[in-house]
């Protein structure tokens, strides 16, 4: 659809003017995505502040122009799936213009708590219920969220199997998973793709996850590639967290960690006025050229923060530009990381 008449008449998306950007092929599946995806955790409003339902749909469709197919969200972004309206209401007509990718497994209870429930009527609710936020009827991408503790991994797997069987979904993910409980994972369902956390300062997958999905064409697509912002150099060292700032809880906003990551932000902010780029663009380049890494999700709140993270689509660093931040990775050393769930 993407250069049918239908495709301009939706306000904000015009895909006649679609930049087309490479794409990368996810598992053994037919999907093709951008290497740049656009994160839509942040415009749930949960732990990002001042979020709007205007920006946030000015935000999505700004992918389109930013030559970005491929849009990350989940069935507990929001209390009640408002990420997933949102990407209904932005794109319209333009579905397949679009890779959607969705996550089952993780949800809000009444109290406002996040529950881990991967049981397989509340994965086949899950899905039924997402195809209805995101007005189709198939999900290009479903992952599991994490694990749940109560489920066994292989029953939460089985139900993926046939979700994908029947055409509901068409390509399998998983997130949050051990090497272990990845293999185990795909004895049952073959994945696709797996979502884990990944940026300069959290490169624990490099020993052990990524090289397995490389050997066994499962695609890596990152999570976290701009640290929840840390990583765009626009918080300043003596930036004081609002009440509500979800990011205040993860060591790397908080003393000593804080102070070196600062440093590193010199570092790579001096790097990236020498090439004339944004920190977001040169750091969302080096995540995209790592080996292995099939794409990163950048979150986004506003248009204008997808559109400096997808400008990484059209150039790439010289190998000596990627020497220069690997060296003052070095030097920045070990961060201290917890992760998302
Ligand atoms: N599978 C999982 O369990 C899991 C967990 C976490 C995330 N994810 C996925 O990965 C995506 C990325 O994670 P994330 O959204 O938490 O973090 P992120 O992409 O590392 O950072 C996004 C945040 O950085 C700031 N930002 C981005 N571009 C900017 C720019 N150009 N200028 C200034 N600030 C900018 C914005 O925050 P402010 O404007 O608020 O400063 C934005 O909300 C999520 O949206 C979601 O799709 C998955």
């Amino acid at each position: 659809m993407q250069n049918s008449p239908e495709a301009v008449s939706n306000p904000g998306i015009d895909a006649t003017r679609s930049r087309s950007s490479v794409t990368r092929a996810v598992g053994g599946s037919d999907l093709r995505v951008t290497p740049v995806a656009l994160g839509c955790w942040p415009i749930a409003g949960i732990t990002s502040l001042d979020v709007n339902d205007e920006d946030s749909l000015a935000t999505i469709r700004a992918c389109f122009d930013s030559g970005i197919n491929f849009l990350d969200t989940a069935y507990c972004y929001g209390r009640d799936g408002e990420s997933e309206r949102l990407i209904a209401r932005a794109i319209g007509p333009h579905r397949d213009a679009f890779v959607l990718a969705s996550k089952a497994g993780i949800h809000w209870d009444a109290r406002g708590e996040r529950q881990f429930d991967a049981s397989p009527a509340t994965l086949r609710r899950e899905c039924d219920e997402s195809l209805q936020r995101l007005q189709t009827d198939r999900i290009d991408l479903y992952y599991l969220h994490a694990p749940d503790p109560k489920t066994p991994i292989a029953e939460s797997a089985g139900v993926f199997r046939e979700m994908r069987a029947a055409g509901k979904i068409l390509a399998v993910g998983v997130s949050n998973v051990t090497l272990e409980q990845l293999r185990e994972f795909h004895e049952v369902c073959p994945v696709d793709a797996l979502q884990p956390p990944y940026n300069m300062l959290m490169r624990e997958i490099e020993s052990d996850l990524l090289p397995w999905c490389l050997a066994h064409r499962v695609s890596v697509i990152v999570y976290w590639p701009l640290m929840k912002g840390l990583l765009v150099g626009k918080l300043l060292r003596d930036h004081q967290f609002q009440p509500g700032d979800g990011r205040a809880k993860y060591p790397m906003f908080q003393s000593p960690e804080w102070e070196k990551n600062q440093d590193f932000l010199d570092e790579l902010s001096r790097i990236a006025r020498d090439l004339g780029r944004s920190v977001a663009d040169l750091v969302t380049n080096w995540t995209i050229h790592r080996p292995g890494i099939t794409a990163a999700l950048c979150g986004a709140k506003r248009a204008q923060q997808i559109r400096e993270s997808a400008a990484a689509l059209t150039w790439r660093l010289s190998p000596a530009e990627t020497a220069r931040i690997d060296d003052a990775i070095r030097r920045r050393g070990r961060a201290v990381v917890r992760s998302a769930v």
